[in-house]
């Protein structure tokens, strides 16, 4: 695997003049690929002091249980500054009968966090997991009505005190179809994510509104399936403020990570790491990337682990988290925590929508991933059709872009579509029609691919993909 290492000059400015960041000593830290600028003496000491200087937050779930353990809580207090209730907001702890609403455990996770200065992300509103027993007792009408009316009092029981709420979690099936998962809330009907947005935006309107979803930590079938509601929700006006992207890591991360988040935050939302931990051997250095893949993102607003000590998590036995069982901080910790300190002026001035202006990272990675197919010429480059996602009236096409071994900074893909094909969207470059020969050219960021390397881009189109070819031009 190989991140692209962002040039210097594409690394975050820390602060107009380079005083306390270790640059006189010529100090870096390599964690995996990733350069990060070691911090000296006035760098922030603690997570969340770090990453606010970026305008970010450092988040971490708690359950209320874990709030009378006096090591826990100070940790939690000196550490973090923004909360994810683990279990108590789900929807079986905050409505175990229908309509009468149990909030205490949840209320006493938001009086520690309103006493000690944190914020609240909400989790979670709707989700086929831990419903409770009438919700899952329920399909159609009733079951839709119901979630509109826990949003509704969930929502107004908490108005003003939620930073963001995953008002969607997990909708999305894992695999290579990038569909929605079976639930019984998929079957009251495919609009009913779009009705839990709409009905969470007039509930609290000061809330930013996200979606969450596991295994979507890399450029896959599946974050492309997000991706694509994502796209839709903001060509239709529907409202969405974020994507929340658990990076549930075991081992090592994508290599397209950063350029997943990035592609997100190119629609218009902000982008967060929801629920963090890491297992393996290289945990310290795959935090260090992480972090910094976030830090090189401008609307990625911040982090979140799933948990403080590797004895709270639920991956137990894996010990994935910031901090041993009795609350010392591991190697993994210096890593975030160094990462943080070198992040520049970040997303605090970001907008609630709009465009990014960050940096983008060629999202190009190495060919050692790369599907089976003819080697790439040593000047120019070759397509091909990774993947199809075809339905009964359409279908998504990824195509990627492989540059032969001289590199390329330019490409233009030409796309024979079949009779009746016509595209309704595209992602990562420039269609030059919608139907018959369409010619892709390259965005800003994605022009550059090194020798042997690739990237990809997409379109969603009405009618049949069979028939359909590609060939690139480089220069
Ligand atoms: O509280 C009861 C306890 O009374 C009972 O004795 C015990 C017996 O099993 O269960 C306890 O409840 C458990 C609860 O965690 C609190 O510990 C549930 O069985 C258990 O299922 C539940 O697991 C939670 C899991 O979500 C449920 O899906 C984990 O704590 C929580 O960390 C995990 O969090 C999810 C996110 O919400 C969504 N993304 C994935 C993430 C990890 O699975």
């Amino acid at each position: 695997m190989r991140i692209t290492v962002p040039r210097h000059r594409d690394l975050p400015r820390a602060k107009t003049s380079l005083k306390g960041w270790g640059v006189a000593a010529g100090v870096a830290l390599v964690t995996g690929a990733m350069m990060v600028l070691a911090p000296a003496a006035d760098a922030a000491t603690t997570l969340g002091a770090s990453a606010a200087q970026s305008g970010r937050y450092f988040g971490t779930a708690v359950p209320n249980s874990k709030l009378g353990d006096s090591t826990y809580s100070t940790i939690l207090d000196r550490e973090f500054n923004m909360i994810t209730p683990e279990n108590e907001m789900k929807w079986d702890a905050t409505e175990p009968s229908q309509n009468s609403f149990s909030f205490g455990a949840a209320d006493a996770i938001v009086a520690h966090a309103t006493a000690h200065g944190q914020r609240m992300r909400g989790h979670t509103l709707a989700w086929y997991q831990q419903q409770p027993g009438w919700v899952q007792n329920l399909s159609g009408t009733a079951l839709r009505n119901a979630m509109i009316n826990h949003i509704n009092q969930v929502m107004a029981h908490y108005k003003g005190k939620i930073y963001a709420w995953d008002v969607v979690n997990e909708a999305y099936a894992d695999g290579t179809g990038g569909g929605r998962r079976d639930s019984n809330l998929q079957r009251t009907g495919n609009d009913w994510i779009e009705v839990a947005f709409r009905t969470a935006r007039a509930a609290d309107p000061a809330a930013k509104l996200c979606y969450n979803d596991y295994n979507t930590d890399g450029v896959n079938a599946k974050s492309t399936g997000v991706y694509n509601m994502v796209q839709d929700f903001k060509a239709r006006g529907v409202p969405i403020d974020c994507v929340g992207f658990q990076s549930h890591i075991t081992n090592s991360i994508p290599s397209d990570y950063q350029a997943n988040l990035q592609r997100f935050a190119n629609l218009g939302v902000d982008v967060q790491i929801t629920e963090l931990d890491v297992s393996g051997s290289n945990q310290a250095a795959v935090y260090g990337q992480i972090t910094q893949a976030c830090m090189n993102v401008t609307r990625c607003t911040g982090i979140t682990t799933w948990g403080i000590r590797d004895s709270d998590s639920w991956r137990s036995g894996e010990n994935p988290l910031l901090f041993d069982a009795s609350g010392n901080k591991k190697a993994a910790y210096t890593s975030v925590l160094n990462a943080l300190n070198a992040a520049g002026p970040g997303p605090s001035s970001s907008p609630s929508t709009g465009t990014s202006t960050s940096p983008s990272p060629s999202p190009s990675v190495s060919p050692s991933s790369q599907p089976s197919q003819s080697p790439p010429p040593s000047g120019g480059c070759t397509a091909a059709v990774s993947s199809v996602n075809q339905w009964n009236t359409g279908f998504t096409a990824t195509i990627r872009v492989t540059a032969g071994s001289a590199g390329v900074n330019a490409w233009t893909v030409t796309a024979n579509l079949p009779s009746g094909a016509t595209i309704t969207n595209s992602w990562n470059a420039t269609p030059s029609g919608t139907s018959g020969t369409v010619r892709f050219t390259n965005l800003s960021y994605n022009g550059h691919i090194d020798g042997g390397a690739y990237t990809e881009f997409g379109f969603q189109a009405n009618g049949n993909a069979s028939g359909l070819t590609v060939s690139c031009s480089g220069s």
